[in-house]
């Protein structure tokens, strides 16, 4: 097995499956439930903010309870144990692989445990309640706060540097993830095109098949730690 340099993991709402939350597109999944439209969007959050913020405390709230499942604990063994930059992109809000001791994640969806203040662009972490009442710390103005949820339409966080990071990886792992959302879907032909090696950690195929080397078809809490088993006992 060769010895990777630089490892990329895009995560998704199925690394998260096993700690039991809800992912976005199974049979009673979140956009079942929530029109994306009305919780997802710039014009949704405009028309009615009481009720989004309501829908991301009400998901905070869940969120916070949950724990890290093997799959993500599997990614903190592969940090603190193989040699080379590895690198955490996560589509997810939730903060599970912090939870799991790992370092390195870029959030490019955003954080549930972060507001930021569209006046004056002060980022507030909180676990707690974040409404049209609430006060910015830093500028004092009150009603002026959105979940730091990057809305369908918006710009993804960290992206400069997550090109730069996939530009450069030698290893390409997808884990649980549909591939239906760009640019975040785009990631891995990104990096296959310069030369990393790309695997896909699904329950199923997806649309992405044509730029994954290898598929790995299985719950993420098994097939991702028996991978990172092999990969640093055979580094
Ligand atoms: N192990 C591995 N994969 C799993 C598991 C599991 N235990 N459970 C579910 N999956 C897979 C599903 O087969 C599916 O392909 O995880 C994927 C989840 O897909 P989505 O619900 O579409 O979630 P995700 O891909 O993260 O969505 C991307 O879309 O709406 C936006 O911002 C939202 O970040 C989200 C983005």
């Amino acid at each position: 097995m060769p010895q990777y340099q630089n490892i990329v993991i895009l995560t998704g709402a199925g690394i998260s499956a096993e700690s039991g939350l809800a992912t976005f597109r199974s049979s009673n999944g979140l956009w079942n439930n929530h029109p994306v439209e009305d919780v997802a969007t710039v014009e949704g959050f405009q028309r009615n903010p009481a009720y989004v913020h309501a829908f991301y405390n009400e998901l905070k709230q869940e969120l916070v309870k949950a724990q890290p499942n093997p799959a993500h604990l599997a990614l903190t063994r592969l940090q603190n144990e193989y040699p080379a930059r590895i690198s955490i992109v996560t589509q997810n809000v939730d903060t599970l692989h912090e939870k799991a001791g790992s370092r390195n994640i870029y959030h490019i969806h955003g954080q549930i445990n972060q507001a930021v203040c569209q006046n004056c662009g002060q980022i507030l972490e909180t676990f707690g309640d974040v409404d049209t009442e609430t006060v910015c710390p830093h500028c004092q103005i009150m009603g002026m706060m959105k979940p730091n949820i990057v809305f369908f339409g918006e710009n993804l966080l960290c992206m400069d540097e997550v090109d730069r990071l996939l530009r450069t990886c030698d290893l390409f792992l997808s884990v649980g993830t549909s591939g239906v959302v760009f640019p975040a879907a785009a990631f891995v032909q990104i990096a296959k095109l310069n030369g990393a090696e790309t695997v896909e950690f699904n329950l199923e195929p997806t649309s992405n098949n044509y730029y994954f080397d290898r598929h790995i078809f299985g719950k993420a809490g098994s097939t991702l730690p028996a991978f990172i088993d092999d990969l640093i006992t055979n580094r």
